[in-house]
């Protein structure tokens, strides 16, 4: 099966049904707040990323990896940042593009799989982000990926992921649950992401002040369990 041709054509499929909220562009208002200053990147379904999190973004290189939707990348144009927007589903992209047009902003979109960043070259960023990728890639790819994030960032550079948390870190009914679910419902790493020790992966890969912030979200949504979704940001500098 080529896992890459699935994953895009559905990405594509949830993009002209419209009812994804991660294929949904921000509105012409957020963006003219975060031009004002009033800057946030929604991490969950309904809490925004703080902004002290981020390094001061007017004019930083960065990358959102898999971030296509027309979310976080025209955010960070918004306020200043050069934005390269890189995604499998050519659909989401053209979100991107969508709000780069209304909005007069400047975003790159690159079409392309998160397990080959060999066209991008050495110290680009300054910040490489994703948010809920990993899961979507077998450890050995997560591990090479990680690894090129580090050739990617320039010194001193952040890279910021947003996950779900390792089974170690939920309880055994909800680790259960959404390992049932996911088994059975097309998501075929994501038991392997799940026991893996990410903060590990980060340290060979050469990372230091490697972190893990979670941002918990009451949530009934999709992929919600027993109605509540902790959520992991793992953050690591170069
Ligand atoms: C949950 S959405 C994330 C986008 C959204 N803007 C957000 O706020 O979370 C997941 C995205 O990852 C992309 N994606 C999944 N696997 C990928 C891969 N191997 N390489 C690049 N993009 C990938 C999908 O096309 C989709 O746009």
């Amino acid at each position: 099966m080529d896992i890459r041709a699935y994953n895009r054509d559905a990405w594509n499929k949830e993009v002209n049904e419209g009812d994804n909220r991660w294929t949904q562009p921000v509105s012409r208002e957020i963006i003219a707040k975060a031009k004002q200053g009033e800057f946030s990147v929604v991490l969950t379904e309904n809490i925004s990323v703080p902004k002290n999190w981020f390094p001061a973004l007017k004019g930083v290189d960065v990358l959102c990896l898999a971030s296509g939707g027309g979310q976080q990348g025209p955010m960070f144009a918004a306020v200043g940042a050069h934005v390269t927007v890189f995604d499998n589903s050519p659909g989401q992209l053209k979100q991107d593009q969508l709000v780069a047009e209304r909005e007069a902003l400047s975003i790159q979109t690159v079409e392309g799989d998160a397990a080959d960043l060999s066209m991008f070259a050495d110290e680009s960023f300054d910040l490489v982000f994703s948010t809920i990728l990993l899961h979507e890639l077998p450890p050995v790819v997560i591990q090479n990926m990680i690894a090129e994030i580090h050739r990617l960032l320039k010194p001193g550079g952040l890279t910021a992921h947003l996950n779900l948390p390792p089974y170690s870190q939920m309880s055994a009914y909800n680790a259960f649950l959404m390992n049932w679910e996911t088994h059975n419902n097309g998501e075929p790493y994501w038991h392997a992401f799940h026991k893996l020790d990410l903060p590990a992966v980060f340290r060979v890969a050469g990372f230091k002040k490697i972190r893990e912030v979670a941002a918990e979200s009451k949530s009934t949504g999709r992929g919600a369990y027993s109605g509540q979704s902790p959520y992991l940001v793992t953050m690591a500098e170069k």
